[in-house]
């Protein structure tokens, strides 16, 4: 299976000085536990590391470190995450007929997740990785008053990897290039071209580090690990 993994984005709500994915946590950097767990899971065969220019010499140093020995590539990363999706999607080799897509921010993730998720191309062409909410979750309008209470068992928290059949995605990225689509995931664009996507069942603890807070909380559940 091939894997792009989305990795250049700035970090703006960790308030860091860069890309977040550099930080320190524990003996590893973010991005480091991300690759850890990507090269531990028997079904990723090629890694594409999209990221930007600057920090592609750090990535690299990191990919040596941990004795990578899986074929990895480097791409360059666009504004957005959708726009750095797109180009990981160009780069991919021409015999990827399907791809993972999984957030350098969701270190967490675990290696059996990755399997399971590349398991789920035996049944369906689209798929995410995914947890029930435990909030109740509330539509607000822009004057802060509540619309809707959607019913809870409907909803689940999207996470990463998401996986899809690449000629539909490119077909997805390419509407939503046409049609200025603005999205937050691939599955999103996927859906709004009417494709189906499924759900993979998650894990609680594959969270996406984006706050301070969140380093600490992805620290105390490695120790756990231990
Ligand atoms: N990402 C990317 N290219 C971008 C923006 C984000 O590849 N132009 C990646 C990030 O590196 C991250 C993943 O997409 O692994 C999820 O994005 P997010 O958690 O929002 O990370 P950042 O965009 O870096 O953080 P922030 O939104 O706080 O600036
Ligand atoms: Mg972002």
């Amino acid at each position: 299976m091939h894997l792009l993994i989305p990795a250049a984005g700035s970090g703006k709500r960790m308030g860091a000085d860069g890309n977040k994915l550099l930080l320190p946590l524990l003996d590893h950097s973010i991005m480091g536990w991300t690759l850890k767990a990507a090269v531990a899971a028997n079904s990723i065969e090629w890694i594409g590391i999209i990221c930007q220019a600057m920090d592609e010499p750090v990535f690299q140093e990191t990919v040596t470190q941990l004795k990578i020995d899986k074929p990895v590539s480097f791409i360059r990363g666009g504004d957005t995450r959708q726009a750095s999706v797109s180009h990981g999607l160009q780069a991919l080799p021409e015999d990827a007929k399907q791809v993972l897509i999984h957030d350098g921010a969701r270190c967490l993730a675990t290696p059996a997740l990755f399997d399971r998720c590349t398991a789920a191309f035996a049944t369906c062409k689209g798929f995410i990785a995914a947890v029930p909410v435990k909030d109740t979750i509330k539509q607000v309008n822009t004057f802060g008053i509540i619309e809707a209470t959607p019913n809870r068992s409907h909803l689940w928290a999207a996470q990463t990897p998401q996986g899809f059949d690449v000629a539909l995605l490119k077909e997805a990225h390419q509407k939503g290039q046409t049609q200025g689509w603005s999205v937050t995931d691939d599955a999103a664009l996927f859906e709004k071209c009417g494709f189906n996507v499924h759900i993979v069942e998650g894990e609680e603890t594959n969270l996406k580090v984006t706050t301070p807070m969140d380093l600490a909380i992805a620290e105390f559940i490695l120790l756990q690990r231990l």
